[in-house]
């Protein structure tokens, strides 16, 4: 059975079919996926699609907003991710995540990160989470901060393949030490 996870303002969910619609409302905004290296979505059937193949991964989740029961982002622990130029052991993996332009702002990613991050140390066999952003993404930037990331290195003329282009990348990562010692903090 798949996971569900539940925040203050969020309930963390598997994709559905169904979402699609919902999907190709906020992912269609070219400035919620050009910023993070993938096109826009084109189509209601382009976003069904996008649930099919990419969503429907193990660890991704819908972002629900508890308020309306609506899908408004997206956010995963991604394994074995290719854009590492330091290969990632069995306990690490990445973080990515987006959220429908109407809703930046409010705190949503950083509040379901942290529940993710709890859900990653806790349930999974997982030590090290990487987070990465293009350079110019400071909303990114400021995400990882807030949320304990530290960042690691930049690498430059990185391939962007979604998007056929090279860009800067600037890498962080938390450790499972650094996140139990922030959330005892934050109890
Ligand atoms: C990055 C992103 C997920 C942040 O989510 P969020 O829930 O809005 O996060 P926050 O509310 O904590 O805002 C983070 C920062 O965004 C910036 N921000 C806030 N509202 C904004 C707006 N309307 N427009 C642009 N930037 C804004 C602020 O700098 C804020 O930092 P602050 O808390 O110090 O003020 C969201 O901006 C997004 O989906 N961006 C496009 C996709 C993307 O970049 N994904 C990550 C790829 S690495």
């Amino acid at each position: 059975m798949k996971t569900i996870i539940e925040t203050k303002r969020l309930i963390l969910r598997p994709w559905h079919e169904k979402d699609a619609e919902a999907l190709y409302k906020y992912a269609s905004d070219p400035r919620v996926g050009l910023i993070a290296g993938w096109p826009p979505h084109t189509s209601i059937e382009h976003s069904r699609e996008i649930i099919h193949t990419v969503l429907s991964n193990d660890e991704i989740y819908a972002v629900i907003l508890k308020k309306t029961g609506e899908p408004i982002g997206s956010i995963g622990l991604i394994r074995n991710a290719r854009t590492y130029s330091v290969a990632m052991g069995n306990s690490e993996c990445e973080i990515g995540y987006w959220i429908g332009v109407p809703y930046w702002g409010q705190g949503l990613i950083p509040e379901a990160i942290g529940e993710l991050l709890q859900h990653a140390f806790q349930d999974l066999p997982l030590n090290v989470v990487w987070c990465e952003y293009y350079d110019g993404n400071e909303q990114s930037r400021r995400v990882q901060e807030k949320t304990g990331f530290r960042y690691h290195h930049t690498e430059t003329d990185k391939p962007c393949p979604m998007l056929n282009e090279r860009r800067t990348v600037h890498f962080s990562k938390i450790t499972k030490d650094e996140f139990l010692k922030k959330y005892a903090r934050h109890k």
